[in-house]
């Protein structure tokens, strides 16, 4: 039976995607936006508006929801300037501040937390096979915002509501995130893998993400969860694979890890860490990925 569901980040690569499933499944949508322009009243997509930075909420966005989606949080694909990273690690504590003292406030009665977390909590390494048991971390931005965004869900369970955070790898879509940044070098005949190329990357189809979401909905599973295809790759292979399928030629030699650092500055990192990520945990819990191997996620995903 369809459920209220709240979503916040809605409006972003994955929000929509798991919009459009939730509305197919015959579920309502509320949303909160930061965007007063995003925000639509339909009768099962019900838009609201939030700034967590000032903690404002329009608190009609909880009424019959009993499960929130948390996706919310400023882009990390941007150039890390202190305003930038505290506008990064902020958006996502305060996001999930708000939602609680809201919740904590009115005795609203949400029973489940559905949050994004990311692969950057795992330290970079060419080597370790990361699953969710692994506590190491590291004094990095990314570890920082990471570690201060699963902590932020810690807030909750006193309150009987249960949590999940799904921590994320470099989510494959066709015309958002990081595979349109990567294809289009390619296509235009100057592609090169990134740094040595031999870095991991673990990625996931946007399909099977959201269908991991709505795996994590039906069965109520708590805890955390990676969010990653079975078969992480090197950089090298991913550039090869893209330009395979673009049928386009690598000409040129690796791009050399300064000249990124040079170009992008600190947030080269999302390209040149390393995290091999292991999706075993949810495959355990019955989770079926239609996308296992990545050239046909890449073959479904490049037009
Ligand atoms: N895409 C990936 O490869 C990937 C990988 C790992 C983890 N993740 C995480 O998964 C979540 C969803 O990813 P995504 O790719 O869909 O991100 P996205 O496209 O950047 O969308 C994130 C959404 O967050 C909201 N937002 C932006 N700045 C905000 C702020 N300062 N305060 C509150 N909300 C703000 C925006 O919604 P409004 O403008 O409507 O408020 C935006 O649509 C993110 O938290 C991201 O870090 C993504």
């Amino acid at each position: 039976m369809g459920q209220i569901l709240l979503i916040t980040g809605a409006t972003g690569l994955v929000g929509k995607a798991l919009v459009k499933q939730c509305l197919a499944d015959g579920h309502t949508v509320h949303y909160l936006s930061t965007r007063k322009s995003k925000i639509l009243q339909q009768s099962n997509y019900k838009g609201f508006y939030w700034n967590p930075q000032d903690q404002t909420i329009d608190l009609a966005c909880f009424e019959g929801v009993e499960v929130v989606f948390n996706l919310a949080g400023a882009s990390i694909a941007q150039r890390w300037s202190n305003a930038a990273k505290t506008s990064i690690l902020s958006s996502r504590t305060d996001a999930l501040a708000l939602l609680y003292s809201s919740i904590e406030t009115h005795k609203f009665p949400v029973k489940q937390i559905i949050s994004a977390s990311a692969i950057g909590i795992y330290p970079d390494s060419k080597t370790r096979y990361y699953d969710e048991k692994f506590q190491g971390t590291d004094a990095s931005f990314l570890r920082t915002v990471v570690k201060s965004w699963e902590g932020s869900l810690k807030l909750f369970p006193p309150l009987g509501i249960k949590t999940t955070a799904l921590r994320i790898g470099i989510v494959l879509d066709t015309h958002e995130g990081a595979l349109p940044k990567i294809m289009q070098p390619i296509k235009k005949y100057f592609g090169a893998a990134l740094g040595s190329g031999d870095q991991w990357q673990s990625w996931i189809h946007i399909d099977d993400l959201v269908r991991l979401f709505m795996f994590v909905l039906e069965y109520k599973l708590e805890g955390v969860y990676n969010a990653v295809a079975p078969n992480p790759v090197q950089q090298t292979e991913l550039t090869k694979l893209i330009a395979k399928i673009l049928q386009r030629p690598l000409l040129l030699p690796n791009v050399p890890e300064f000249v990124l650092r040079l170009t992008l500055g600190e947030m080269c990192a999302i390209a040149l860490e390393s995290q091999r990520v292991c999706a075993t945990k949810i495959q355990d819990a019955g989770f079926k990925f239609n996308y296992i191997e990545l050239e046909p996620a890449l073959e479904d995903l490049i037009p």
